[in-house]
């Protein structure tokens, strides 16, 4: 008979070299960071954008960009998203993800996850170069299965086909597993979800869907807008009984779910009827470096300003550490006392 040894079931060190991992008040770690590297945008999707040109954009250069990073991960960040605007726009962005891709969480020993979000533009052609410069993974935001309602959604006419070979090309340079990113925004595409289940099964891509939040520059939210989860899952039930699956992570956004027969994979977030704010692990850096702790902050917290005055390492990341401490418990959506973020996604990062 053979050996068997126990499993261990250790959680990770919270604890390295005096160095404690990112924690705020509430008792979240604070794995996962978003980083926006432009808040410039080819797009001007309805939910996020208005379709006026004509604002400020702000970026820092990319050895800033870096550097925080480089920070960040020294305090336990795994997980890095680069975010926009559209990320795809900001040159130079091979070499910061060549860069990233070197760095290590001290509190574990998994390669850090880096991903990406694009609304798709530019990817065909820059899908191998990212997986080559160290890229995991990406997420494409997709509204509509056809092109005229994605081209009133984006506000971009042929945006769609442009869409569509940028996934089949991540297909092939191998960026999976691709997700697909659909706000559902009432009287524009709820008609679609069961044709975006159909597109799931068919191309083997993880399709999202996400609940309209009132981050958009022309306030346009209100609660009508909205398709809840529950009507989500309805019309998915109609295709096929849908079979729960269980989470990757305790602070993943999506609720996932699969066929009774198993094909196609759909993940459901929704953060206005059943919020998940209790299992937040995020934390965002703006465009123009500044920390904010939750995507409904009131404010943000600088921190290029100290860097550029000066500032050391071990200070920033005290910095960091009183920034993350003052997290927010949850937002509060629906509720009599909600003020909308002093900013819209498109300048926070998705
Ligand atoms: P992975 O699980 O790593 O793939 O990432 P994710 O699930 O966090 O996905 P992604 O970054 O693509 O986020 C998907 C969408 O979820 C965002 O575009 C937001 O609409 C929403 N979302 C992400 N993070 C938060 C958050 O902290 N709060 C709220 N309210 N919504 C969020
Ligand atoms: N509500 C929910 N999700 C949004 N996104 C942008 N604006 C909103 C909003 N108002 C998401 C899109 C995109 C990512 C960058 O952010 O899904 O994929
Ligand atoms: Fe651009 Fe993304 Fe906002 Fe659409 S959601 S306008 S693609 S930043």
């Amino acid at each position: 008979m053979g050996l068997t040894l126990p499993i261990l079931e250790t959680a990770p060190p919270t604890e390295i070299a005096g160095e404690e991992r990112l924690r705020d008040s509430h008792g979240r770690y604070i794995t996962d960071l978003r980083l926006s590297v432009t808040d410039r945008c080819n797009y001007r999707c309805v939910y996020c954008r208005t379709g006026n040109d004509g604002a400020q954009y702000s970026e820092l250069p990319l050895e800033e960009y870096a550097r925080l990073l480089r920070i960040f991960v020294s305090l336990g960040i795994e997980k890095i998203r680069l975010t926009g605007g559209e990320p795809l726009l900001r040159a130079g962005l091979l070499d910061l993800i060549r860069e990233t891709a070197t760095l290590r969480s001290p509190f574990t020993t998994e390669p850090l996850d880096i991903a990406l979000t694009t609304n798709g533009h530019l990817l065909a052609p820059m899908a191998q170069d990212l997986k080559d410069a160290g890229l995991s993974r990406i997420t494409i935001s997709m509204d509509a299965v056809d092109a005229e309602t994605f081209a009133r959604i984006t506000r971009v006419p042929g945006s769609f086909e442009r869409v569509q070979a940028g996934i089949r090309a991540a297909q092939k340079a191998g960026l999976g597993p691709i997700k697909i990113n659909c706000v559902l925004l009432r009287g524009f595409n709820e008609g679609q979800i069961e044709a975006f289940a159909e597109f799931s099964r068919r191309e083997g891509v993880i399709v999202r869907f996400i609940e309209f939040m009132p981050l958009e520059e022309d306030r346009t939210w209100t609660p009508e807008t909205v398709v809840p989860m529950a009507e989500i899952v309805a019309r998915l039930n109609n295709v096929r009984p849908l079979v729960a699956l269980p989470p990757n992570n305790p602070s993943e956004t999506a609720r996932r779910f699969t066929f009774d027969d198993g094909l196609g994979e759909i993940g459901i977030i929704a953060p206005v009827s059943q919020p998940f704010c209790g299992h937040c692990s995020r934390v965002r850096l703006t465009s123009d470096g500044k920390v904010r702790t939750c995507l409904f902050s009131q404010f943000d917290h600088d921190l290029i300003g100290p860097m550029r005055r000066g500032a050391n390492d071990v200070e920033l990341r005290s910095r960091i550490r009183s920034m993350i401490e003052r997290k927010e418990a949850r937002h509060h959506i629906g509720e009599p006392e909600f003020l909308k973020p002093s900013r819209s996604m498109v300048h926070i990062g998705g």
